[in-house]
């Protein structure tokens, strides 16, 4: 390949949108981010505008291009990677969206899944799906559309409304919009709609009927690295020129491929809106025991698919944010960290960020968040302390759980994501695992990964072994704290689950 030349991602993800440029070293040439509105409008319900969506996606490909000066002559490919299971439901002939996105925060439909596992258990569909029944997934929020928007059952049988995961609609948007764009998503998406079959890799029909869902309304699934690409983008469209998009990757699996995890047995762990950690387990379905999902992990051409067993936690960054614009006490997200910093400790403080229940490995929907161990002591450094390290507890539970569903040690933790410039945040997390945590020089390992994904597929990389050369430790976290303190720690961390489960009983 010339010297000029470059891959493209796209990542549209829980809070913003960014598309950077990488070379042939992945290295990052350019990129820019913009944040989009996070609409509430009752409690435990999340909803984006997927026309504002489409807009920052447009808006941050031509200022990247522009900041570059790259021109789409330059560029190979584009690869795409998004939130996953959030859900819009558009006409594919206007672009016209019948609803806003619903988020895959979204729990408006517990009591529907609370009476789904009541008749056979939250495992019932496991074998099929890899997943727990629970209102993160996509099938859910797609019914309660269908169920909930007049004529919309109607207008999808004139072809007149299909569903898609972010991928899905940005790639519809990219590739023409109405009555052009192409309807295609990839297994890592699919498999986090609870409609697809992990085995086959296919719509399941038995599932298509549970949640009542036209098997007309959904998209393609294809391969996450295209064996030909799905397709190309409009030349009137942001990109300013007609290139081919090859790559899709769920922004967690993404991150598990921009980390380099191609084997059995590698994984990585990423501190974004949520926190998800990926183990793959290569062509083995392991199904969970302790909480935790199975999901595809890559599928690379008419290879076989790979999978890899995942803890989600759902509010990670998110509680920044929401420290940041519902409480007030920081203007900038970054500001957390100075105000931990004033405070030696916790001042015995923590937080469980049960928003949308508690996700992985507990699945409570009754659950809601608390702030516990408060007395006069406590003051506005404590809480930003109470709030950072509640990342690292949840990871904790879900790395133990990890533990003991692969039977597996970990002895390192590769780690991704914007909290990862977090000082505190590492240091606490290593002291919490007792294993040293490591970043790479590349922390967008996200749209890294998308790129690698469209980059294999066009032929720009020649296959996974050099992708293995571009990855570099850039620094690693030693554990330091005692064992006395780790176990106190965590033993009130605990007290602070327990008191979040039944809430709403
Ligand atoms: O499953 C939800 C996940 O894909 C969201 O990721 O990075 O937007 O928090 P992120």
């Amino acid at each position: 390949m010339g010297r000029h030349r470059y891959i493209g991602a796209l990542d549209q993800g829980t809070t913003s949108s960014r598309f950077i440029l990488f070379d042939h070293g992945g290295r990052i040439v350019a990129g820019h981010q913009l944040e989009h509105r996070q609409i509430y409008p009752k409690p435990g319900w999340v909803e984006h505008d997927p026309l504002e969506i489409w807009q920052r996606c447009c808006d941050v490909i031509r200022a990247t291009l522009q900041k570059s000066g790259v021109v789409a002559d330059e560029l190979v490919s584009i690869g795409v990677t998004n939130q996953r299971e959030t859900v819009v439901c558009w006409n594919p002939k206007t672009g016209k969206p019948f609803y806003n996105a619903i988020v895959w925060q979204d729990m408006r439909t517990s009591d529907y899944i609370e009476a789904l596992a009541a008749d056979g258990g939250y495992d019932r569909f496991r074998l099929k799906t890899g997943l727990p029944l629970a209102a993160y997934f996509s099938g859910s929020k797609m019914k309660w559309m269908l169920d909930t928007i007049p004529g919309l059952r109607k207008a999808a049988a004139k072809g007149e409304a299909v569903f898609g995961t972010i991928d899905t609609y940005i790639i519809w948007q990219l590739t023409g919009g109405p009555g052009r764009g192409i309807l295609v998503t990839d297994v890592t998406n699919a498999s986090r709609t609870f409609l697809m079959n992990i085995t086959e890799l296919c719509w399941d029909q038995e599932l298509l009927d549970l949640f009542s869902i036209p098997r007309n309304m959904l998209p393609e699934i294809r391969s996450s690295v295209a064996a030909t690409a799905y397709g190309v983008t409009d030349g009137g469209g942001p990109l300013g020129g007609c290139l081919p998009i090859s790559g899709i990757l769920g922004d967690q699996q993404a991150a598990l491929f921009g980390q380099a995890c191609f084997e059995r047995g590698s994984s990585k762990n990423t501190y974004g809106t949520g926190c998800f950690l990926l183990l793959h387990t290569g062509e083995e379905i392991v199904h969970s025991h302790h909480g935790l999902l199975t999901t595809v992990a890559c599928r690379i051409g008419k290879q076989p698919a790979t999978y890899a067993l995942e803890g989600s936690v759902a509010v990670a960054g998110l509680l920044v944010q929401w420290v940041r614009d519902k409480l007030g006490l920081i203007k900038e997200s970054g500001e957390i960290r100075e105000l931990a910093s004033r405070v030696k400790d916790n001042g015995g403080v923590y937080i469980v960020p049960a928003f949308s229940g508690l996700f992985a490995p507990y699945w409570r929907t009754d659950a809601r968040g608390i702030i516990a161990g408060l007395t006069g002591y406590v003051d506005s450094g404590h809480i930003a302390r109470a709030v950072i390290e509640s990342t690292a507890f949840q990871t904790k539970d879900i790395c133990d759980a990890m533990e003991k569903d692969s039977g597996l040690t970990f002895s390192e933790l590769k780690v991704d994501g914007g909290a990862v410039v977090d000082e505190l945040l590492m240091q606490f997390q290593a002291d919490l695992l007792s294993i040293p945590v490591i970043r790479p020089e590349v922390t967008e390992t996200t749209a890294l990964g998308a790129a690698y994904a469209a980059g294999l597929s066009v032929g720009f990389w020649s296959g996974l072994s050099e992708l293995k050369g571009h990855w570099r430790e850039e620094k690693r976290w030693i554990a330091s704290m005692g064992t006395d303190e780790r176990e106190k720690q965590l033993r009130f961390w605990y007290k602070a689950v327990e008191r979040t489960k039944g809430w709403l009983d």
